[in-house]
């Protein structure tokens, strides 16, 4: 008898569109892509066809729209989904204020006395944890550093910090004002929501958009992280140009939750913010009881380790847009309200060039944040779970000792950035600091007076030799004068009063 053979099928048809694998880490599967039109049933046959909406739904669910654009909007912009579900959203009583945490901020008005407006650029260690004695879920630990703009009229942003030592229990948090871009920076989220059940981990990045519920749970015991969230615009790719239509971030590798229901009715709290207000309704239902759903407005994941860089293979160095992994449009047309930019590894080849971040002033304000590794990107200290600030039109760059190093170096391949991951919120508005990034976050770092002292001017040493070089112009005089003046130059130190 001779040995088994297989022989390959004839042929051999696909039983349904490609999902994700459970890993270790994670244990959800996922859709795949970036602005489609998803659909996903936890129950066979649930989703109806040629209507979203019939006389009777299968099992007696419950039809149910989210939009997250107007009705009337670009075909190519519109937003919303469609959730067939045990109870319709609207049964539940009353809603309620609950009393204001003073760590959250959503209107960054000079009038507001709580938005600091300052050109000084600031830097902060790793914002604290919750102590032992305290506990701190997902929405309590939502703290406001950093924003412009109003949410009430549907322009500009917030930055937060959360950090929380407790899961949310039959509790679910709907933020009203805008899409959040959350970043763990410290212990996974395993973020239930009404389209399914999203793990995300430190150096991946999760987008919920305004008006879904959602409720988080900390399996690692800590959760620590940043959230960028935006006021009246949604996040997109940016456009590739140039570079074509594959690279930087894959729209096939964004993760979209399948469906997936509870069947509860217990009590459930839901709380609500609104203008930066927080309110809270009560059910006797589970939010998460979408049986299935269809649509284009829906939350997301994606693993930053997947972003392909690209960068200048020659000389020279490339704009950091480049880096740029989602954008948001403001109301201004060809203006972001803000660009999000991650720094993972990469190789750096460029000859001839002062290859660290040039010196540059930008319109955008940059607020960096790390989430693993160690940063040397410029001369202001950051460090994972911390923070920097560089406001609008401020200048910054390389201290003396980097200029020094990148400007005598021999230039030769090099890797950078091996196991870290840093990003950088590149916002168009003027960006107010709050009271608690400035005064109760106990990590803000000192303003170094003498950072800037040891920059030595190494035209000065040339004088001479240019003097010499130019003996019978004209020059050598205006030079030895400028060079002089320089000298004399009295350097104000920093005083109180910019804050
Ligand atoms: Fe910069």
């Amino acid at each position: 008898m001779g040995a088994l053979t297989f022989s390959a099928p004839a042929s051999a048809t696909a039983r349904g569109g490609f999902t994700t694998k459970p890993t270790a880490a994670d244990p959800y599967t996922y859709q795949v892509g970036f602005g489609n039109r998803f659909a996903t049933e936890a129950i066979p046959d649930t989703l109806p066809l040629g209507c979203n909406t019939p006389q009777r739904c299968k099992y007696d669910l419950i039809s149910e729209q989210l939009n997250g654009t107007p009705f009337v909007s670009p075909r190519a912009s519109l937003l919303n989904a469609w959730f067939y579900r045990i109870q319709p959203s609207v049964a539940h009583k009353p809603l309620r204020r609950l009393s204001q945490s003073t760590d959250l901020e959503a209107v960054f008005s000079p009038l507001n006395p709580n938005a600091v407006f300052t050109p000084q650029d600031l830097g902060w260690d790793k914002f604290p944890l919750p102590t032992d004695q305290e506990t701190v879920d997902f929405i309590s630990g939502l703290k406001t550093v950093a924003g412009h703009g109003d949410p009430s009229l549907k322009e500009g942003l917030a930055v937060h910090i959360y950090s929380a030592n407790a899961s949310m229990k039959n509790k679910a948090f709907c933020n009203n004002d805008g899409d959040m871009l959350i970043l763990p920076q410290e212990g996974r989220l395993d973020i239930q929501t009404e389209f399914g059940r999203l793990m995300v981990r430190p150096g991946e990045l999760a987008v919920i958009q305004a008006g879904m519920r959602f409720s988080v749970k900390l399996p690692d015991g800590v959760g620590r992280g940043y959230i960028q969230e935006i006021y009246g615009s949604h996040y997109e790719l940016p456009e590739l140009g140039p570079v074509g239509s594959n690279g930087m971030a894959l729209a096939r590798d964004f993760e979209i939750p399948v469906a997936s229901f509870d069947v509860d009715q217990s009590r459930w709290t839901i709380v609500v913010k609104l203008v930066g207000q927080l309110f809270a309704y009560d059910q006797d239902h589970t939010p998460f009881d979408v049986v299935a759903w269809h649509g284009s407005y829906a939350p997301y994941k994606y693993a930053m380790e997947k972003f392909i860089n690209s960068a200048t293979v020659d000389r020279d160095q490339s704009d950091p847009s480049i880096y740029c992994v989602l954008t948001a449009k403001s109301k201004i047309a060809g203006v972001s309200l803000s660009d999000f930019l991650i720094f993972t590894p990469k190789w750096s080849v460029t000859r001839n060039t002062f290859r660290p971040p040039y010196y540059h002033r930008n319109v955008s304000t940059e607020l960096m944040g790390m989430i693993y590794g160690t940063w040397a990107g410029s001369a202001t200290f950051l460090e994972p779970g911390g923070l920097t600030y560089e406001p609008s039109y401020m200048p910054h760059g390389e201290s003396y000792e980097r200029w020094k190093e990148a400007t005598s170096i021999d230039l030769q391949p090099q890797r950078i950035g091996d196991a870290s991951m840093a990003f950088m919120m590149h916002i168009s508005g003027h960006v107010s600091l709050t009271k608690y990034a400035l005064e109760r976050s106990a990590c803000l770092q000192p303003i170094r007076e003498d950072a800037w002292d040891d920059f030595k001017p190494g035209f000065l040493k040339h004088l001479d030799m240019i003097a010499g070089e130019n003996e019978h112009t004209d020059t050598p005089s205006m030079l030895n004068g400028s060079a002089n003046s320089t000298t004399g130059i009295p350097t104000e130190p920093y005083t109180n009063g910019v804050l």
